[in-house]
């Protein structure tokens, strides 16, 4: 439909059609529609009239249920304009991939990209016209578990991989029947709650906003976003889906943002509670000025039915500019020439889980795990050894993990199923995630007994993961670690695989573990990357996109810190001098950092040199980087490029990734890496909040993690002269 004809579309709906397509509605609430709730549900009545005037529903899928909804929709509604189906499709839809914050840890946008396309082309055959996702909230609080939706603690690795997602899943423009429409949320800064808690206060400044949280958001509404969604959380004092300067200055304004704008789940109707609404129209009316196109699921906006023969002209045209957006998004999805474009029972059906789809989840599995430790190198496991398995991940396949919706596995989706393929395994699977009763414990050290090697499968339930499972305690349950001290003073050699959505403390696993390998929820293939992982057909590649803290009460702990003004020296004065920004019962160090991650090789970092010691925006810098593979086994390294800048306008982090790449290095060889560094990457938020570089002295750093670099020096010519020379 071209876009006047858009436009007359809008011109000939009434009042009532217009409010009506600003509410987003529950699958449930129409005739055949099952829904997966995601939020507070309340007793609504929906009169027949208001249900055939909606604009979108969320929650449900499947070619057969979304073909019959939108039928009996367009069958009674007065112009024909067709439903928006939207779900969480967020790491795989029946196919399902590792989290989001796994996929992170490949290091690999190919990957990430790749999962959104194959989570595109599945749900779209399932009817599915827009996902909400990417999720690309910065996050450094693993008490909140949400951070298993996020790509992690680094403004420029979400940049990266926030765009990658809204590639896969948007594809090339105009959208083609096997993509879908992504929803970038949530808007903005849901990942830096207080104290972790679900839900809480958010409050930075818009200065660390602008430098570290927005960059991820702006860089998926220039990979063409079509919609975004609004946060729970206030902002600068303001609830964000009632935040005109976040929504209209910044996210329409400076971000350039033309498209819809959806509220979270009853988001508009909880202004009330955050006391900056007296009742629903007041919230309705903050929000529609702030620009929220759509009211998900708190009825906020459907009040305005109530209104509509008084409404002023100003709400008239906010209304109207909103319907627009609506309606533009539906023609761009190509609605109005086909409401059923994409729906496909075959494809639906020849896409579920099909094998190709499953060595792509599979492969992004391999990509994502972390190897954390390997003493003694009793990993890899040579194939036909003989190893026992216990702990609650043993025989489990809850592998997928929070947001994985409509996900299935293969029915030999567990750890010991696919290790069994490769070795004599024996499993004692009878351990709960929270319960390990005396008779249990003992079953499990008797069968270990005759084992020199032990396998102890643990893990969090991705029940315990996602939306609304903030802990204030982030180790693996005392149940689990009972049994892991028994096996440890029992004298095995242990290898424990972890399971869970967010970095946990892992202290005491480490120190009775010989090595250590975190899986994050790897999919539906999850368990044979496990396997191959551990009989080192695949090398451990991946590497931490979050930093794992010793003690929860480090936390939020990030590589990217500021120096403050008292920092460690790094010397043995660090004892003695009190007065140093440190704990006196714990280390500042987290025990992994970002960007760290072990293989079975033994690649290492031999140097780095850059062609130019000084640099201008005509003159990028060029550097190089060389790996060496020592051993006589292929490997694998995420070569990573920090940049330090020694005196700013604004206190500058220790360091900061600029760039990356994952590379492999054959057995016995050495690789070389080029790097370019441009103006660009030396831009920081000044204090008048402009992003701009200042010339002067600055470090480059690379490593194959964060706590490991080497540095070189260098200048920056021409900028923002430094203040020192006024
Ligand atoms: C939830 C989540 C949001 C999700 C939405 C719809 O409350 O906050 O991420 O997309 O509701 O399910």
């Amino acid at each position: 439909m071209e876009n006047t004809q858009v436009q007359a579309l809008l011109e000939e709906m009434t009042i009532e059609e217009k409010i009506g397509q600003l509410g987003q509605l529950s699958a449930d609430f129409f005739p055949n529609g099952q829904a997966t709730i995601t939020g507070p549900m309340q007793a609504q009545h929906m009169d027949l009239d208001t249900l055939y005037r909606s604009g979108s529903v969320l929650g449900i899928s499947g070619a057969k249920q979304v073909r019959a909804i939108q039928a009996d929709f367009l069958a009674h509604n007065r112009l024909h304009i067709p439903l928006l189906f939207m779900a969480d499709v967020v790491h795989g839809y029946k196919t399902i991939f590792p989290i989001p914050l796994g996929m992170a840890a490949s290091f690999d946008p190919e990957i990430v990209k790749n999962a959104s396309a194959v989570a595109a082309s599945e749900s779209a055959a399932g009817g599915i016209h827009v996902t909400f996702a990417p999720m690309v909230d910065l996050v450094r609080d693993p008490r909140w578990g949400r951070v298993m939706e996020s790509t992690g603690e680094d403004t420029y690795l979400n940049t990266v991989l926030a765009a990658a997602s809204v590639q896969g899943f948007q594809g090339e423009d105009p959208l083609d029947e096997e993509h879908i429409a992504a929803c970038v949320k949530h808007f903005a800064a849901y990942g830096a709650p207080e104290a972790g808690r679900e839900y809480n206060t958010v409050d930075i400044s818009e200065w660390r906003f602008r430098e570290q949280y927005l960059p991820s958001y702006a860089a998926a509404i220039k990979a063409q976003a079509l919609l975004v969604m609004t946060s729970f959380n206030t902002l600068f004092g303001v609830p964000a889906t009632a935040n005109q300067h976040l929504m209209r200055d910044i996210l329409r304004e400076e971000l350039d943002f033309s498209g819809v704008l959806i509220s979270d789940w009853d988001a508009i109707g909880e202004l009330i509670n955050h006391g900056v609404a007296g009742d629903l129209d007041h919230a309705s009316d903050l929000a529609l000025k702030a620009g929220v196109d759509i009211d998900m699921m708190s009825f906020a906006y459907s009040r305005y039915l109530k209104r509509a023969a008084t409404l002023d002209a100003e709400t008239k045209r906010l209304i109207d500019e909103s319907v627009l957006r609506i309606l533009e998004l539906k023609n761009t999805l190509g609605l109005f020439e086909d409401p059923y474009r994409n729906i496909s029972i075959e494809r639906e059906t020849a896409t579920e889980l099909s094998p190709a789809h499953l060595v792509d989840a599979q492969h992004a599995a391999e990509e994502s795990i972390v190897l954390l430790k390997n003493a003694g190198q009793i990993l890899p496991l040579q194939p036909g050894t003989s190893v026992f398995l216990t702990g609650p991940l043993s025989e489990s396949n809850d592998l997928l993990g929070s947001w994985s919706w409509q996900g299935k596995s293969t029915p030999d989706n567990t750890i010991a199923a696919a290790l069994g393929q490769r070795c004599e395994v024996k499993s004692v699977p009878d351990v709960g995630y929270h319960a390990l009763n005396e008779k249990q414990l003992k079953v499990a050290l008797g069968g270990a007994h005759h084992y020199d090697t032990v396998i102890a499968c643990l893990g969090i339930p991705s029940s315990e993961s996602g939306e609304a499972t903030s802990m204030t305690d982030i180790r693996l349950p005392e149940e689990q670690m009972t049994l892991l001290r028994a096996l440890a003073a029992d004298g095995k050699r242990i290898i424990s695989i972890v399971i869970a959505g967010r970095p946990l403390d892992l202290s005491e696993v480490d120190a009775v573990s010989d090595a250590v390998v975190f899986g994050w929820f790897p999919g539906s293939r999850g368990a044979e990357a496990i396997a191959r992982i551990l009989t080192g057909e695949v090398e451990p590649s991946g590497r931490l996109p979050m930093s794992f803290p010793r003690s929860v009460g480090q936390v939020p702990i990030y590589y990217n810190q500021y120096n403050t003004g008292r920092p460690l020296t790094h010397t043995p004065n660090d004892a003695e001098n009190k007065y140093l920004s440190k704990y006196i019962d714990e280390e500042n160090t987290p025990l992994y950092p970002f960007g760290y991650g072990l293989g079975y090789a033994q690649v290492t970092l031999q140097s780095l040199t850059i062609e130019n010691t000084e640099m201008s925006s005509q003159k990028p810098m060029v550097a190089h980087v060389r790996l060496e593979n020592s051993s006589n086994r292929d490997g694998r390294a995420v070569v990573q490029l920090y940049l330090h800048q020694k005196i700013g306008e604004t206190v500058r982090p220790v360091k900061r990734l600029i760039a990356f790449e994952k590379v492999a290095v054959g057995a016995g060889e050495t690789a070389d890496l080029l790097f370019s560094v441009t103006e660009d990457s030396l831009r920081y938020m000044h204090t008048d909040l402009t992003n701009t570089a200042d010339a002067g002295e600055y470090e480059l750093l690379a490593g194959l993690s964060s706590d490991a670099t080497q540095a070189v020096g260098f200048t920056f010519t021409n900028g923002l002269k430094e203040k020192s020379d006024d």
